[in-house]
């Protein structure tokens, strides 16, 4: 048995409601849209590892290789007794952080967060048998919703790795960020990962893979409407698309109709009609300029102490002290 504990603070009524509202709203929409955190249901989770080890995407395999090189200076900077991570998913390359904040630091506790409640008790649990001095304590929760939820006590710092700040459309991060800022003590850190803007002949491959891995997690937000709505999309009959936006410097995902298509969404009473090639935008995943990230964190009341990149600045870690 694990030693990690986990506080519910979105059950899956709470889920199915949600989706409820975001799927009115979302598929109404002209052009359609969904929020990406519909992608994480358990098999969502398992694709997107799957996607961290396909040898187009470089985020994931760059910034552990980045936190590998700085992680002793983001621990000597930090001396956080706990560590919150928001988005934590597997919590693969947090290892290397709860190493080196532990390894003659203060660290004594770690908190996951996470809307996936199949990836955060596989996390929580495995890294309480890894690092069996550590006190680990799993948060379900939607980031986006409230971050009121998340323990206080302690001189804390916030990781938020992986680039999944890119997935915020840039009000919805102006409001995490801010809501980061406010949960946190003057003086307390936020660990921010985020992917730079690079050329999109690298860009645009890491999210349209040969091995088509990318294309299933997408499609995988019509499998979680079917099974938390009774809705009856065919999945196979939506093409993955992933494009780059070179204005707003963001990839786009979408899912384009392959033929005229009628889905019911039996849950919501609601008929929802595609055209023959119309889309659904899935997923936006913006990329940064390292001014650009330093100007948004002092907008949120943040100073930036450090940004790291790596030597083919793909990919940056900031560490960031709230004002
Ligand atoms: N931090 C990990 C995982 C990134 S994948 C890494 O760097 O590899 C994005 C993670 O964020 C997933 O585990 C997903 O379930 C979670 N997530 C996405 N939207 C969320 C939301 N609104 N609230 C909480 N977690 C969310
Ligand atoms: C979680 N997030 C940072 C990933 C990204 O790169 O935007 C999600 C993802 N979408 C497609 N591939 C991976």
């Amino acid at each position: 048995m694990s030693a990690a504990s986990l506080d519910i603070h979105l059950t899956d009524e709470d889920l199915t409601a949600a989706l409820r509202t975001d799927v009115r709203e979302g598929l109404a929409a002209e052009p359609k849209w969904l929020p990406p955190k519909w992608f994480y249901d358990a098999r969502g989770s398992e694709l997107f590892e799957l996607i961290t080890e396909l040898p187009e995407y470089y985020p994931t395999r760059t910034e552990r290789a980045l936190l590998e090189r700085v992680v002793g200076e983001i621990a000597e900077l930090a001396q956080a007794e706990v560590l919150v991570e928001l988005g934590a998913g597997s919590a693969a390359k947090t290892r290397l952080l709860l190493e080196a904040l532990s390894a003659g630091g203060p660290l004594k506790t770690y908190v996951p967060q996470d809307v996936s409640v199949s990836a955060l008790t596989a996390a929580a649990d495995q890294v309480s048998a890894e690092f069996p001095g550590l006190s680990v304590h799993g948060v379900v929760s939607d980031f986006t919703a409230t971050l009121d939820n998340l323990p206080r006590g302690g001189r804390r710092m916030i990781a938020f790795l992986g680039g999944t700040i890119g997935n915020l459309v840039p009000k919805e991060r102006a409001e995490f960020l801010a809501g980061v800022h406010d949960v946190l003590e003057p003086g307390e850190q936020l660990l921010l990962g985020a992917g730079l803007v690079i050329d999109p002949a690298i860009l645009v491959p890491a999210y349209d893979d040969v091995a088509g891995v990318t294309a299933e997690f997408n499609r995988n937000v019509l499998h979680v409407l079917n099974a938390r709505l009774d809705a009856n999309f065919e999945p196979e009959k939506f093409a993955h698309i992933a494009l780059w936006d070179a204005e707003h410097e963001w990839i786009e995902m979408r899912l384009e109709a392959t033929e005229a298509v009628t889905v019911s969404i039996a849950e919501l009473d609601l008929t929802v009609d595609f055209a023959k090639g119309e889309q659904l935008r899935t997923e936006i995943s913006a990329k940064f300029r390292p001014e650009g990230l330093e100007s948004e964190l002092d907008a949120a009341g943040f100073t930036t102490e450090r940004i790291w990149t790596d030597p083919d600045d793909r990919f940056a870690l900031v560490l960031a002290e709230r004002r």
